[in-house]
């Protein structure tokens, strides 16, 4: 219900009649085209892109992760040449519609919204998913967020028209367009992209849950002969700088490594890294094993500016010399040029091998490697083929810490709030940090106007309630896992900005500049009781395409 956004038949005629003059950039005038407008009004040809000006969406170059968000950039290469108008947009890819084959089914290209972190673009009624200038001074560059479909979606072409005058301006084509297809691995078994320039002030406390998922229920034919000796050792790592590794794939483990793997004994990686403290290593992690291999285990550690990324590993018992682990994981990511914790990072591990003992069953004897081989992944008879993970960590950022000594480029030290006590010691006794608040808010809305309120948004910036849309995920064994848009709209005198809902009366109204910075929509996590029906109507494309994957 939250779906029907637009009323685009209101808007075609006044959109056809841009379009005549616009049948010299696409000879097609077909639906599609529609929005591909001018960012401005006039009859000129457009010019062919030149190479000035460019797209690109950050960390990725043409691989994008369902329902991830993306800061889609517009710039002028040598950052001189200045443009006055554009318009970012999205393009979907088509399939093919079995019910009627001209008529190809249109699959779904995410969403595009003006980036809440840096003002300038807004929305384009009555197109879809299409940011434009809300002025004309020149600009070097400009961002657009993109949350990516979801799966099964396929390709998505993100692309720009650019005015230098508001008569002369580039079709979207060449350095202007970019297609990116969908990343088919599961979101969990990728590692975030790792930040060079991490600048947050902050230092971050996270939650490290490991969550054993290896039973012989699961993973019977990748499980001990005698299940009760099943087990995994303590879990050792360390939040720590670019500079330290605990492991490394592809190559040799160290003296603690190796201990850990072929007989789950930490204390030598523990050493290991301690030796590093306060160097290149800001917390060593240490949890205790899961009482079982399919239960979890809980801890906490700190992060900071130099040491942003955290790596972990937990021997497999009983196991020639195999580990469960991660390394290098990157907590600060990048959007827009800023850096920010990260506020959740999930992982799935599956098993590697250490290199140094050579056998080839849970059970097998000692077998010393010699020479000891580089860090590899175990290749274990797979149950039903399919990849299985043993278990997955999840990094929940818990609280930051401000440090007004900090002078990094996104500095924003607002509290003098400073944290006592740095000793490691210390931390693990802390226990009183609380989860950030959510952002729901379902109180009882003041009614002076018809508009149900925000409660969390101020007199000054309005803001209606959050509009909740589906749980969007696949929907397994009955229960959908997966993340649910929220959107709410900005009020100005009285009217609702940006809604379609027919009105169309806060159409000519402009968010006051000050109001920019209160977002207008969010994603959380959800769950949800579903059935395999409701769920084919709605993602159709990424049922067909599991199907074939499997
Ligand atoms: C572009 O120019 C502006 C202003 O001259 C400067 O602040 C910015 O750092 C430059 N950006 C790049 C990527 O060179
Ligand atoms: C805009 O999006 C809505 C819902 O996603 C869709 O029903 C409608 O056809 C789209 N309009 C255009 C012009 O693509
Ligand atoms: C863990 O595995 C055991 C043995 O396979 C099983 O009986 C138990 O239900 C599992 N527990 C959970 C929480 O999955
Ligand atoms: C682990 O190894 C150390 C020697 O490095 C030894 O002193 C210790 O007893 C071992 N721990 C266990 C539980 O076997």
């Amino acid at each position: 219900m939250g779906r029907k956004m637009n009323k685009p038949k209101l808007f075609l005629d006044i959109v056809l009649g841009f379009s005549l003059a616009f049948l010299l950039v696409e000879e097609c005038v077909c639906e599609l085209e529609i929005c591909d407008r001018r960012p401005f009004d006039t009859n000129t040809d457009p010019l062919p892109p030149d190479d000035r000006f460019a797209i690109e969406i950050e960390t990725i170059t043409d691989l994008y992760i369902p329902l991830q968000r993306y800061n889609v950039r517009l710039y002028s290469k040598d950052n001189k040449t200045t443009f006055m108008g554009f318009t970012i947009g999205l393009r979907e890819d088509e399939a093919p519609n079995e019910l009627n084959k001209r008529k190809p089914r249109r699959l779904d290209p995410g969403r595009l919204h003006p980036s809440p972190d840096s003002p300038g673009g807004k929305a384009r009624p009555p197109c879809n998913n299409t940011v434009t200038q809300t002025d004309i001074t020149p600009k070097t560059s400009v961002n657009a967020l993109w949350i990516a479909p979801r799966k099964g979606s396929q390709c998505v072409t993100i692309y720009a028209i650019v005015a230098i005058k508001p008569d002369v301006w580039y079709t979207h084509e060449g350095p202007l367009s970019k297609r990116v297809c969908e990343d088919v691995r599961d979101a969990d078994d990728i590692l975030p992209t790792q930040n060079d320039n991490c600048q947050v002030c902050e230092e971050a406390r996270y939650q490290l849950t490991f969550i054993g998922m290896w039973s012989y229920n699961t993973h019977p034919q990748m499980f001990p002969k005698f299940h009760e000796q099943a087990r995994f050792s303590d879990v050792v790592g360390a939040s720590h700088s670019k500079y330290f590794s605990v492991y490394k794939y592809n190559s040799e483990a160290s003296a603690g490594m190796k201990m850990l793997a072929e007989q789950g004994n930490t204390t030598q990686l523990e050493v290991e890294i301690q030796e590093k403290l306060g160097n290149t290593v800001r917390t060593v992690i240490k949890a205790t094993a899961p009482a079982k291999t399919n239960l979890t285990t809980v801890t906490s550690f700190r992060a900071n500016k130099d040491n942003h990324l955290v790596s972990l590993v937990t021997g497999i018992m009983p196991s020639p010399d195999w580990f469960l682990g991660v390394a290098n994981l990157e907590l600060c990511t990048e959007t827009n040029k800023r850096s920010e914790w990260a506020q959740t990072v999930t992982l799935n591990l599956y098993p590697y091998d250490a290199g140094t003992d050579s056998g080839k069953t849970f059970e097998a004897p000692n077998d010393e490697t010699s020479p000891p081989q580089p860090i590899s992944s175990v290749a274990l008879v797979q149950d039903q083929g399919k990849k299985k993970a043993f278990a997955r960590v999840r990094f929940d950022l818990i609280r930051t810490y401000p440090n007004p000594s900090c002078t990094t480029e996104n500095s924003v030290t607002n509290e003098e709030e400073i944290d006592d006590g740095d000793e490691e010691e210390k931390e693990e006794e802390e226990n009183s940090y609380e989860p950030p608040p959510p952002i729901e808010s379902n109180t009882t809305p003041k009614t002076e106007v018809t508009i149900a309120l925000d409660p969390d948004s101020s007199e000054s910036c309005p803001m209606t309630t959050w509009e909740d849309w589906p749980c969007e995920g696949p929907c397994e064994e009955g229960k959908r896992v997966g993340q649910r848009f929220k959107y709410r709209y900005h009020i100005v005198d009285g009217v609702i900005v940006g809604k379609y809902d027919g009105t169309n009366s806060g159409e000519n109204k402009e968010v006051p500049r000050n109001c920019l910075f209160m977002e207008t929509f969010n994603i959380e996590d959800c769950e949800e009781e579903c059935s395999e029906e409701t769920m084919e109507d709605e993602t159709e494309a990424s049922e067909t395409n599991e199907d074939e994957n499997e």
